[in-house]
């Protein structure tokens, strides 16, 4: 597998492949590759020629006194694993390479509404580094295709936006949460529970589909199942930052019976913050 740092080197090989009329595919990521970034690159394979898997962790998105400095960094064993499923290329910009006027200098590209509430409201400014480096990586690579989990339900809403609204000419592809054989949803902060913590914590998907088949079976009290829900968390020792039944299509509070819910949570468990989400077709 091919691995380059520059923007430059990135064009060099991207043009090659362009002349041969190949497709491209974009898996962007931070690292610390788990089974759901393996499956986004099987995806990815499975709809364009080549495919081009980003490592930036980007200090954007992060908050203060969040987890930048202590997210894990495992380049040798990504690299590893890429090129066991026959990744073509792999991108790993240096911060110089991204933000080379520093990030105060930077220009943003913000995604209103849909950034400000539920995990936006608890890490300002996360959805804007989020919109902001991923605008950057799909300007540089100019793919076909970029596609990004759902378990980050919120982010990839924020995305296709972006991309609707700035007219990027790519297809953003959203592939199904990737989950442990107890549910839990694969995620690079896993990493952060301890042993106790990790047989708590699928308790969490758990209570989505609790909440699913409520509403499912025509429960409709969304505040009392919200609030049941939380108290279910609680009662399994997380600290809820929220869960909420929203409107699938743009996560707005529902009206009405006939629309595609979704179910977003968010709760520390330990020093983990884990984020999950379930679609409910009410129809
Ligand atoms: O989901 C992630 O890993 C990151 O938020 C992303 C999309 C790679 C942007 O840094």
């Amino acid at each position: 597998m091919d691995s380059v740092n520059s923007i430059k080197e990135l064009h060099q090989r991207i043009a090659v492949w362009r002349a041969a009329g190949e497709s491209v595919a974009l898996v962007p990521t931070m690292g610390n590759l788990h089974a759901g970034h393996l499956e986004l690159v099987k995806q990815a394979q499975q709809r364009a020629d080549r495919v081009i898997v980003s490592i930036f962790i980007n200090p954007m998105q992060f908050g203060v006194g969040e987890d930048f400095d202590s997210y894990p960094r495992t380049l040798e064993q990504d690299a590893a694993q890429l090129q066991a499923v026959k990744t073509d290329l792999l991108f790993i910009p240096p911060v110089q390479e991204v933000y080379p006027r520093g990030q105060a200098a930077q220009t943003v590209v913000s995604v209103p509404v849909l950034s400000d509430m539920l995990c936006g409201a608890s890490r300002p400014g996360h959805f804007s580094g989020v919109a902001t480096v991923v605008c950057k990586l799909l300007n540089m690579a100019q793919p076909d295709l970029a596609l990004f989990g759902t378990k980050d339900y919120q982010q990839l809403l924020v995305i296709r936006q972006m991309v609707a609204d700035l007219c990027i000419p790519v297809e953003i592809i959203g592939i199904p949460t990737v989950r442990e054989g107890d549910g839990l949803a694969r995620s690079s902060r896993n990493g952060y529970l301890t042993a106790e913590e990790r047989s708590l914590a699928p308790a969490l998907y758990r209570t989505l589909c609790e909440t699913s088949a409520a509403i499912a079976e025509g429960n409709s009290d969304y505040r009392v199942l919200e609030s049941e829900a939380i108290q279910m968390l609680e009662a399994a020792g997380f600290r809820p930052d929220y869960y909420s039944i929203r409107n699938a299509a743009d996560l707005s509070e529902p009206e009405g019976e006939t629309e595609s819910l979704v179910i977003v949570a968010a709760a520390y468990l330990g020093r983990a913050r884990l984020i999950d989400n379930l679609v409910v077709d009410k129809c």
